[in-house]
């Protein structure tokens, strides 16, 4: 089973849409393994978005982070990080298809919402930024062998 990091953006917060937006994975079926609400600090933000620093948008990218509060989340479930990535859908929400949540609920491309890992990489690294151990929990629900059944 994989695990997936997810953060609601500061837009989604302000904007009142981080419960809209982790129902639907709730919905989805997905395991809610940590989750907490917290400013990103610059060193955490520098950590996250490493492999993107010294491209031309990313000083503005860390402003962005950084500006208020987020949801940060641990998902689990069978392929998630790919299901999580196909419901945020493209990275801008003029182009992102309807039916996903950056296509349903904006139009900006870097007040996107949403971040997801890209790959089971990214996950094993970026969880850790954000959730020591201790923080996530590890239980069973009788449902969830169902939901991830073939
Ligand atoms: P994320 O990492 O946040 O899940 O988003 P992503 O994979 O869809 O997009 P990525 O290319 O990794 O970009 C990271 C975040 O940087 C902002 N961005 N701004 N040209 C721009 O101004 C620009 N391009 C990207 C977005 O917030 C994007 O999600
Ligand atoms: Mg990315």
């Amino acid at each position: 089973m994989q695990q997936t990091l997810v953060v609601i953006k500061p837009d989604a917060v302000e904007r009142k849409l981080a419960f809209e937006i982790l129902a639907r994975f709730e919905r989805k079926g997905m395991r809610i393994v940590a989750l907490k609400l917290l400013r990103v600090s610059p060193d955490r933000a520098k950590e996250m978005y490493r492999v993107h620093e010294g491209k031309e948008f990313y000083s503005r990218l860390m402003g962005f982070i950084t500006a208020g509060p987020v949801v940060a989340a641990v998902l689990e479930g069978e392929d998630i990080i790919e299901v999580v990535r196909l419901m945020m859908g493209a990275t801008c929400g003029r182009e992102a298809q309807p039916g996903t949540i950056r296509g349903d609920l904006g139009m900006a491309r870097r007040y996107n919402l949403v971040h997801g890992s890209d790959s089971e990489e990214s996950a094993v690294r970026e969880i850790p930024i954000f959730f020591g151990g201790h923080e996530m929990l590890d239980y069973e629900l009788l449902i969830d062998s169902w939901i991830n059944g073939d």
